[in-house]
């Protein structure tokens, strides 16, 4: 008996998986066929696959030439799939021609020719149309995030608006997309918009941008005022718009898969955090002289508090703050105290002052850590009492990691809800209501006098 294997996402299924399978099957008599979930999807930066993976099983299995299907979970996995399964052919479109000649060693590989004029990209910008992102600010992010929304099809960056008209011709002429001089003109020419403004400006150019009609994804901290925070997700809401507190860590694959694990019961029931992130900035910098709006805290306090409200959720009996200030006032240095319910947590943050940025996460029967920088999640550690017992695990982390909350921007913007949950509107207004705390503290509140 011949077996033949082929893989892929088959996501949209489509003439040219039918006509794939169909060949793959007669190579031989046993056709098994290997399906990509989708964590691995995203963690080779695929992220934007709209059938579930059950849906996608199934339509393989509806073209009736699977005898067997299987799921393709890691890189690296055919090869072990072709020596489990005794595989002799392995099969795969013209596309990745020369990609798997390294396989000919296990079994014969076989490019089949592909469809040509049809392709899941090509079905899913036909169902769902391309979303002009309208950048408003033209600051060191708004840069990472227009080189990092080239990896996320379905989007694409179409201008800028920044009242500061030398930046923002300047970003606009740098990333080759337009520049308007007024927010009515971003709104008429884009139909979605990322806010990477000044802190402080966040609030009202979210409201604006609903009150346009127009989804919204903006830099963290989101705002510093809880019933801000409300206000902007009841507009959206009412308006049935999609609105994205975009702190990256939330979206990343490691970070998820970081998460998973502590809540599944493996180091026991959680009763400590520590997240600790420290970026020195120069004395003069922005996040180190804008007397309302900079600081550590404010600057960083986002990252921190996240596995935090992750992990405890988003009620706490108790949060102090206490802090190193500059010659300005500003924190430079901040450790925030939170008891919780389930228990304690510390958030450390600084600009000024450098210290050890590690995420650890203590339960009553082992501890997780993750080394800087924990936020980008790629790698950590599973602890127990008898310290010659380590869990290791990793994730892929792709480029400076903002595709992955575009992608699930998008998604949702398309109608996908499953992606919510990485950063609840709940945990955003919890965040805002934190920071507002942080605001109304002694030191600050003699700030504004
Ligand atoms: N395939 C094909 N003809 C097409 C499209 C896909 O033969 N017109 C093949 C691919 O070469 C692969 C298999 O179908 O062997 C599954 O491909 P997949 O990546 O799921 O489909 P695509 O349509 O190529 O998806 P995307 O546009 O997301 O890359």
């Amino acid at each position: 008996m011949t077996k033949v294997i082929t893989y892929g996402t088959f996501d949209l299924f489509h003439e040219g998986h039918y006509n794939l399978l169909k060949r793959a099957k007669a190579l031989g008599d046993y056709l098994i066929v290997g399906v990509t979930t989708e964590s691995y999807d995203r963690a080779r930066g695929k992220l934007n696959v709209v059938d579930s993976l059950m849906t996608r099983i199934e339509n393989v299995r509806k073209s009736g030439f699977a005898d067997e299907i299987v799921i393709e979970e890691t890189v690296g996995q055919k090869i072990s799939d072709v020596k489990k399964y005794e595989i002799d052919i392995f099969a795969i479109g013209s596309d990745w021609v020369g990609h798997f000649d390294h396989m000919s060693e296990y079994c014969k590989v076989v490019y089949l020719e592909r469809t040509k004029g049809v392709s899941s990209t090509m079905l899913r910008n036909q169902s769902f149309k391309i979303q002009r992102i309208g950048i408003i600010g033209s600051g060191r992010i708004a840069g990472r995030f227009l080189m990092e929304s080239k990896s996320v099809s379905g989007v694409s960056a179409q201008g800028v608006y920044n009242p500061h008209l030398d930046g923002g011709k300047r970003f606009a002429e740098k990333y080759e997309i337009d520049f308007y001089t007024t927010r009515e003109e971003l709104y008429e020419n884009t139909d979605v918009v990322y806010v990477a403004s000044p802190h402080e400006t966040h609030y009202e150019y979210v409201k604006d941008a609903l009150l346009h009609q127009k989804h919204v994804l903006c830099e963290k901290p989101f705002v510093f005022e809880k019933k801000q925070a409300e206000e902007l997700f009841q507009i959206a809401r009412e308006n049935q718009l999609v609105l994205f507190e975009g702190i990256k860590t939330a979206y990343c694959p490691g970070f998820n898969k970081l998460i998973d694990i502590a809540c599944s019961g493996l180091i026991g029931n959680i009763r400590y955090i520590d997240a600790c992130f420290t970026k020195l900035e120069a004395e003069n910098s922005r996040e180190l002289t804008d007397q309302k709006y900079g600081g550590s805290f404010l600057e960083l306090g986002s990252y921190c508090l996240l596995p935090i409200i992750k992990l405890f959720g988003k009620e706490y009996e108790k949060i102090e703050f206490e802090s190193i200030y500059n010659q300005q006032g500003l924190d430079i240095f901040t450790k925030a105290n939170l008891k919780c319910g389930k228990g304690l947590a510390t958030v450390t943050c600084g600009l000024g002052v450098k210290s050890e940025g590690r995420l650890l996460i203590g339960g009553t029967e082992g501890y997780i850590v993750v080394e800087a920088p924990w936020w980008k999640t790629t790698y950590f550690e599973v602890h127990f009492e008898d310290a010659s017992k380590v869990e290791k695990y990793s994730e892929r982390f792709l480029g400076e990691g903002l595709r992955y909350e575009i992608g699930d921007w998008l998604n949702r913007i398309n109608g996908n809800p499953k992606n919510e949950f990485k950063l609840t509107r709940a945990e955003s207004i919890a965040m805002a209501e934190i920071m507002e705390k942080f605001l109304e503290g002694e030191q600050r509140k003699g700030l504004f006098e």
